[in-house]
Formats: C-alpha cells, sequence, structure tokens
C-alpha cells in the first residue's frame, strides 16, 4: 500500500467552490463509485463532508488511468489535482460540488476494501440488522454522518446556552445505588465486595440534588442513564440526557430557562423562530382533549366526553359502562364515513390492544346513519352525539365505554392512527409545549398501593399538600414535561427540600423509614443540613435530536446504538465471560427458568 508522505491534504471535498477553479487540491476519502467511459475513469470521492468527481484522462495520463482502474468502492485514496469547472452540459444540479470536478494529476491508494456488504449510499435499502453489524460502515453514509454531526452541534449548543446562564458542568458517578426512576437497573458485581452490586444510574437524580445542597446553584451534565426496560422506536438501554438543576426556584423559573434553550436549538439548528412561553397543558387537559400525557399537537380530532348523552341509552354497553364508574368518549373522524368495513375493524383492533373492549362507531350519510348500534339510540341521544362531535355528512363517529383510563388512553392511541390516516399531521411543522400539574401518586394495582409518578423526592403543589393524607389522588405535584410532536422530549419537578414532607410522602407510598433510610438515607442526611429549594429537568439528547433529524427512529442519532432485545450486533454484547471472572466475583450463574 501506499502512503501520504509529501501529500497535505487541502480542503475537504464540499469545502470547494466554483471561486476555488484552476486551483491545486489535495483531496483523501473513499472511492463512492468508479465509471469507465473509455479513454475517461470518472471516480466519486467521499469524505466527511461529501464528494467531489475525480476525473483520470487516459490521453492526459495513460500510466494514471491504468492505475485508476484499479479501484473499487471504498478504497482509501489520495489524489492531487486540478480543481475545474465541468462543462456546461456535464454540470449535476443534485450534487453540492456538481458544477466542479478534479482533473488528476497524482493517485495514491492508501488502503483496499473488500466488496462491503451492502452499498454505501444515502438512503441505504439494506437491511438494518445488516447495517448495524456493520456499522463502522454504516456510519460512512451522508445521512447518518449528518445526524452525528447535528447531536453535536445540540450538545454544544447545550454547553454554551447553559454556560451562559451561570450552569456548571459537574460529572456524577456511573458506579453508583439503584436511583429511584421506577425502571430495572443495571448492575455491575463487585469483586471487592462479593455478593454486593453497584447499579448504574437510571439518571444522576439524585447526585445532582446533592449538589444543590453542596451549593453549587446551577449544574448541569450531558450524561449517560442506563434503564433496564423494553424497548421502542424512541427508546434505548442506554441514553443521554441534557440534565441540569437549579436553586432557589419554582415551576416557571425552569420552565422559563429551558424554553430559552430550546428556542435556541431550533434557531441554530433549523432556522425556525419558536414563539416563547411555550403552550401549557395541564396533564387532566391533555388527558381529557387528546387521551395523552405527550399529545401531538399539530392537529385536532381531539376526543369528546359524551357519557351525560348516552347514560340512560339503550344501548347497554354505554349506560352500563356508566352505571359502573365508567365513561364513554368519542372522537369523531372528520370524512372518516368512507372508510370500509375492514378500516373500521382494523381502528377497533388499535382500541383493543389498548385493553378498550371494543369501538362503536356511527357512519354520518346524506339521509340518516349507518351504525351497528343505531337500533339502540333514541333520536334524542343521536341528536345530542351529533351536536357534541359537530358531526357532519360524510363523518365517522367513534366511542369507547370503558374505565376512564382506558377510554382515554386507546382513543389517544386511535386518534394518532387517524391523524396519520386522514393526512392530518403537517410533517414540516414543529408543535412544542408543555405538559404541567401531573399527579403526585398513582396506584398501583399490583403492589395494591401509591406509588410516585415521577420519583418520590418530587414536590406537590402547595394548594394540594393538604389531600396527601385524605385524598392522594387528587394531589398534584409540581412536574412538567416538555413535548415536542407528540413525544417527551424532557420531564422535571420541583424537589421536596423540607424532611418533614418527605416523610410524609414516604409514608403515603408505603416506604418505612427503614426502606427510605436504607435506599437514599444519604439524601434524608444530606437535608439535614440545610437544603435550598431546588428545582430542575432533563432532555433525552436523542429523542430531541431525532425530531430534529426528521427521523422516527432513535438508532440513527446514536453511533452505536442496540436493539429491540438490548444486544449489540456488532460486538456481540451482552455476552458470555469467562468462569475465571465470575470465580472472582464469587458469582454463579444458573439456567434461565422458561
Ligand atoms: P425522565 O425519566 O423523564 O426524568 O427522563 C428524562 C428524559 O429522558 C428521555 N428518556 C429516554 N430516552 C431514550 N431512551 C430511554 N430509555 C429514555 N428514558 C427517558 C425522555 C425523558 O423525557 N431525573 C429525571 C429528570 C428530573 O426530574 O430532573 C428523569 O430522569 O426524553
Ligand atoms: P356487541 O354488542 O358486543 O356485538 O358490540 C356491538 C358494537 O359495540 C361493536 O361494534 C363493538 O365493537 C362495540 N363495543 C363493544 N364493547 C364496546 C365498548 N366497551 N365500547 C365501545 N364499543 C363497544
Amino acid at each position: 500500500m501506499e502512503n501520504i508522505k509529501g501529500l497535505k491534504r487541502t480542503r475537504l471535498c464540499a469545502e470547494l467552490s466554483v471561486n476555488d477553479a484552476g486551483k491545486e487540491v489535495v483531496l483523501m476519502g473513499w472511492v463512492q463509485r468508479r465509471r469507465d467511459l473509455g479513454a475517461l475513469i470518472f471516480v466519486t470521492l467521499r469524505d466527511r463532508s461529501g464528494i467531489m468527481q475525480v476525473v483520470f484522462n487516459s490521453e492526459a495520463d495513460p500510466e494514471l488511468h491504468k492505475k485508476a482502474f484499479q479501484l473499487r468502492s471504498e478504497y482509501v485514496i489520495a489524489v492531487r489535482g486540478t480543481l475545474a469547472l465541468r462543462s456546461p452540459e456535464a454540470i449535476n444540479r443534485n450534487m453540492p460540488t456538481g458544477e466542479l470536478e478534479v482533473l488528476a494529476k497524482e493517485l495514491r491508494i492508501l488502503s483496499k476494501s473488500e466488496t462491503p456488504p451492502f452499498h454505501i449510499e444515502e438512503n441505504s435499502e439494506a437491511n438494518e440488522a445488516l447495517r448495524l453489524k456493520y456499522r463502522y460502515l454504516d456510519l460512512r453514509r451522508p445521512n447518518l454522518q449528518r445526524n452525528l454531526i447535528l447531536r453535536h452541534r445540540v450538545a454544544k449548543i447545550a454547553r454554551d446556552y447553559f454556560d451562559a446562564n451561570g450552569f456548571l458542568e459537574i460529572e456524577t458517578p456511573v458506579l453508583t445505588k439503584s436511583t429511584p426512576e421506577g425502571a430495572r437497573d443495571y448492575l455491575v458485581p463487585s469483586r471487592v465486595h462479593p455478593g454486593k452490586f453497584y447499579a448504574l444510574p437510571q439518571s444522576p437524580q439524585l447526585f445532582k440534588q446533592l449538589l444543590m445542597v453542596s451549593g453549587f446553584d446551577r449544574y448541569m451534565q450531558i450524561t449517560k442513564c442506563f434503564r433496564d426496560e423494553d424497548l421502542r422506536a424512541d427508546r434505548q438501554p442506554e441514553f443521554t440526557q441534557i440534565d441540569l438543576e437549579m436553586s432557589f426556584v419554582d415551576v416557571d423559573d425552569v420552565i422559563r430557562i429551558n424554553e430559552g434553550f430550546i428556542q435556541r436549538v431550533f434557531r441554530e439548528i433549523l432556522d425556525i423562530d419558536l414563539p416563547v412561553p411555550f403552550k401549557r397543558l395541564t396533564y387532566k387537559e391533555a388527558m381529557e382533549r387528546y387521551g395523552s400525557d405527550k399529545p401531538d399537537t399539530r392537529f385536532g380530532l381531539e376526543l369528546q366526553n359524551v357519557s351525560d348523552i348516552v347514560r340512560n341509552s339503550g344501548f347497554k354497553v354505554f349506560s352500563d359502562t356508566i352505571a359502573n364508574g365508567g365513561t364513554v368518549r368519542a372522537i369523531n373522524a372528520r370524512g372518516g364515513g368512507s372508510f370500509s368495513r375492514k378500516e373500521i375493524d382494523a381502528l377497533a383492533e388499535t382500541v383493543k390492544t389498548y385493553g378498550a373492549k371494543g369501538l362503536a362507531w356511527i357512519v354520518i350519510e346524506e339521509d340518516g346513519i349507518k351504525s351497528p348500534i343505531a337500533k339502540f339510540l333514541s333520536e334524542t341521544e343521536l341528536a345530542g352525539l351529533k351536536e357534541r362531535l359537530d358531526a357532519r355528512k360524510g363523518d365517522l363517529l367513534l366511542f369507547v365505554a370503558d374505565k376512564e383510563e382506558i377510554a382515554l388512553n386507546s382513543l389517544g392511541h386511535l386518534r394518532l392512527v387517524l391523524g396519520d390516516k386522514l393526512n392530518l399531521i403537517d410533517r414540516d411543522k414543529y408543535d412544542v409545549l408543555w405538559v404541567t400539574e401531573f399527579p403526585l401518586l398513582e396506584w398501583d394495582e399490583e403492589e395494591n398501593r401509591w406509588v410516585a409518578k415521577h420519583h418520590p423526592f418530587t414536590s406537590p403543589m402547595d394548594e394540594d399538600i393538604e389531600y396527601l393524607d385524605t385524598d392522594p389522588a387528587r394531589v398534584r405535584a409540581k412536574a412538567y414535561d416538555i413535548v415536542l410532536n407528540g413525544y417527551e422530549i424532557g420531564g422535571g419537578s420541583i424537589r421536596i427540600h423540607d424532611l418533614e414532607l418527605q416523610q410524609k410522602m414516604f409514608n403515603v407510598i408505603g416506604f418505612s423509614e427503614e426502606d427510605a433510610k436504607a435506599r437514599f438515607g444519604f439524601l434524608l442526611e444530606a437535608f439535614k443540613y440545610g437544603a435550598p429549594p431546588h428545582g430542575g429537568l432533563a432532555f433525552g439528547l436523542d429523542r430531541l435530536v431525532m425530531l430534529l433529524a426528521k427521523t422516527n427512529n432513535i438508532r440513527d442519532v446514536i453511533a452505536f446504538p442496540k436493539v429491540q432485545n438490548a444486544s449489540d450486533l456488532m460486538t456481540n454484547a451482552p455476552d458470555y465471560v469467562d468462569q475465571k471472572q465470575l470465580d472472582k466475583l464469587c458469582i454463579k450463574t444458573v439456567e434461565p427458568s422458561e
């Protein structure tokens, strides 16, 4: 193989412009493609910035032309030549450097390549598993390079913005104790303490609160978090947070500083001006209107409560559900009257996956209605429903009768399906909002007790503290999520800094003093020595970048991601280890039970 001795790269491919024509340039990179046209060989050379066409002319230099003939895809080469303007008919308007080409004077082959397992191109059609196995090749694709460059820029903006606002970046440990975010922990055995385990942090939550007790006042960190949970398209077992915490603040202070950050990201990355303050919806309103605590408000199709109209209906599914404390909620799928029976059945399947027992429907026709439940509905009921749902000819009214939670959640998901199906979502729009006043607690059916909805250090709203003992369901938290196009991109809260209130909170969630001491003793101890009022938030960096990059796959913005079953197809992690290693850790493994 040849080397680069005596050659110095002048510029990256896409940095060259028509103003540079006539200059001698040295480019280095990968062969994207070689095309032979008799006396001419065209090579597209790729580097991080983009591509440049290089021409080898047998009339100008037969030896060089012969050498260029050896080039194959993904060979690494250095080319010295003259940058020239292409003749008008050869200009490629689809390529940023399409008016230029390099007339080669020297070629060095720095490294050869086997035929790659898939063709490396902008929008690869190759199977994702194959691309992840050869991730380093996949990462040569311009899309992924752009995404990672974008990610770098967002991280840089975060550091600059929070620095300018007085935040200090402080690292917190990775080998630590279980944190209270509510997912399963990844555990790391200790050689020095056989039988004991570190937990990888689900977030730096407790440490950032301790930094407030220490008086750092404003903290931020771009940090890895680890959660052993079931993966989805927007979830990874290790992901990155832009994490922050502030002292002497209440909800509005945290919200304001983070609006400034998101505004700056959008301005610098997408040249979009998001007006502040962002919209705010209370959790209750979000659930009632959109059936979701992370509503996509780029389109309408809001849910309606029709319980009062059908309370005494002859359709027993409705009246019995309400009599048993349930509710009937509905959506008008505007213009959905033209859906086929099969399409409506598919909609019913959607709500069933979220626990609903069925989906009742009414199609509004020119002169009447079409509906399997028509015969059970009175004239008054029908008129009431039509009015509440603003029903017009050609509409499809959809109903779920169930416990409130199931009715809202299933219709919330159906709403998203309908928004897509009816083409109501403007893909170029960015819609950002806060969801506030989350419930502090939720009832855990399995454990038969109240659990913290966010984490047990979240402060109740001042006006609701009095209901902690008498009516826990009613207590709202000083907790907020930030939602972008239907994705939760961040969340946080004001914390409890008062030991007595904290103790009360532990009581409500059935944590004994000993439990609390064993798990979070160090934090409770710290609070004895002067804790300032504090609160904060964490953004999911991966999700934020995913949305800015206009992809719906979180793996597209992570250099080395994991797949659905939490494994890494390239390194094969997780993997078995030597018996010797296990012996050192005093660990015996057993066959998993069925
Ligand atoms: P939370 O658990 O809401 O809050 O996490 C903050 C944000 O992190 C992102 N996120 C994830 N992204 C990818 N994969 C995952 N598995 C994943 N889990 C969460 C989401 C989410 O909004 N300590 C608190 C923050 C605080 O109270 O200050 C916390 O971790 O975008
Ligand atoms: P059935 O009486 O079970 O044949 O149901 C008649 C119609 O009501 C069907 O379209 C069902 O999908 C629908 N349905 C059944 N249960 C519910 C429910 N809990 N909420 C809304 N619609 C339902």
